[in-house]
């Protein structure tokens, strides 16, 4: 099933389309904050906190982050460590990092340039963010092709190419590239956007109300749950990371920052061992002993909670959570250091003040 109209066809039915899209976007479309400005700063905002979030969860943070820096000067000179404080609990920690990396060369320009070239090579800015700034902010004619556009336009017209070969984004680029309304590249692209997330769902899509319906190949052919087809399914690794959540009765907790090459670059952590598999007990007290506490002194160690699931988009972590209480006096400033092998002791009560994953926030409740 491969659609192929015949192409005076094709120009009547391009121009209905996104009339029709246009139409239903003015009655339907969602009253976003992004929506009501124009500044390609707080549009690239929107789209890095949108890549991998949910509107919902995106438009607090999104407030949050054009309050705190309402311009491209204000968080290109904000710390790495504030930039990623206020992004906690949205995960993909990297998009943050080249937020601000984008942001950075942003603010060297002098001011944002219109020009998709420079756009486009910003970090962390692919096809789809470049065409969303260009479109959204300058009116430029950059059509969008994101996970919702490809749902609308494979079931639409009936693409049985898979969407992930090159051949199959080939022919969704052209159709993108052919349907976009040059003369309101914003509307349409947020009007497309919204008709996938909200009437042309994943799963259950609204095809009694769609004003589209009429001319759609996939309803018609009754293939509405079968597109877009992808050939690939994509692996899972799982990871089994045992935490100690290690505090002394006077308060202080060790934490480290975890280094570069894995995920969660730059935010901290408590002491944690990977391994292949679920450590058994008497395992998580040999690394405790050999690592954290090398002295003969009175621990208490406790199982928090085990088998905590986290999912990342090609990983299944596991999670066990152990918290190890150890006395006052050995562990508090050595020399006024608060550094060890395992990381840096700080005030439990400002934990807050560091990033942590989400995961350990996940598992940090569980203690309350
Ligand atoms: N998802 C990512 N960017 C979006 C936008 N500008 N409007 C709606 N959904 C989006």
């Amino acid at each position: 099933m491969c659609f192929m109209p015949k192409k005076q066809y094709f120009c009547i039915m391009i121009s209905s389309f996104s009339t029709q899209l246009e139409a239903w976007y003015k009655k339907f479309g969602r009253d976003l904050p992004w929506r009501q400005t124009s500044d390609p700063y707080l549009i690239m905002l929107s789209e890095f906190i949108l890549q991998q979030t949910q509107i919902v969860q995106g438009t607090s943070y999104y407030l949050r982050f054009a309050k705190r820096f309402p311009t491209a000067a204000s968080l290109a000179e904000a710390s790495e460590e504030e930039v990623l404080r206020l992004w906690q609990g949205l995960g993909y920690y990297s998009r943050a990092r080249n937020l601000h990396k984008a942001v950075q060369k942003v603010a060297e320009a002098g001011c944002f340039p219109k020009d998709y070239s420079f756009v486009r090579a910003l970090p962390g800015v692919g096809d789809y963010t470049a065409a969303a700034i260009m479109s959204l902010a300058f009116g430029e004619p950059y059509a969008v092709l994101d996970g919702n556009v490809q749902r609308v336009l494979a079931r639409h017209f009936g693409i049985a190419e898979p969407i992930d070969t090159t051949q199959g984004k080939k022919l969704l680029r052209a159709l993108a590239d052919e349907l976009l309304d040059r003369q309101h590249p914003a509307l349409y692209n947020q009007a497309i956007m919204d008709f996938g997330a909200l009437q042309c769902k994943p799963a259950a899509p609204l095809c009694e109300t769609c004003p589209l319906a009429e001319t759609c190949e996939a309803l018609s052919t009754h293939h509405v749950d079968k597109l877009p087809i992808k050939s690939k399914h994509t692996s899972v690794r799982d990871r089994y990371l045992t935490y100690i959540y290690t505090r002394t009765q006077n308060g202080l907790t060790l934490l480290h920052r975890r280094g570069s090459g894995d995920i969660w670059q730059g935010l901290f952590e408590f002491p944690m061992i990977e391994s292949d598999k679920k450590l058994t007990s008497k395992q998580v007290d040999e690394f405790i002993h050999s690592s954290l506490v090398k002295v003969s002194v009175n621990i208490k160690v406790e199982l928090i909670a085990q088998d905590v699931r986290h999912q990342l988009t090609h990983q299944r972590l596991h999670a066990d959570f152990y918290c190890l209480t150890l006395p006052a006096s050995q562990w508090t400033t050595d020399n006024g250091q608060r550094t060890t092998d395992n990381g840096q002791w700080v005030e439990e009560k400002s934990l807050d003040r560091y990033a942590l994953p989400r995961l350990l926030e996940k598992l940090l409740e569980k203690m309350k």
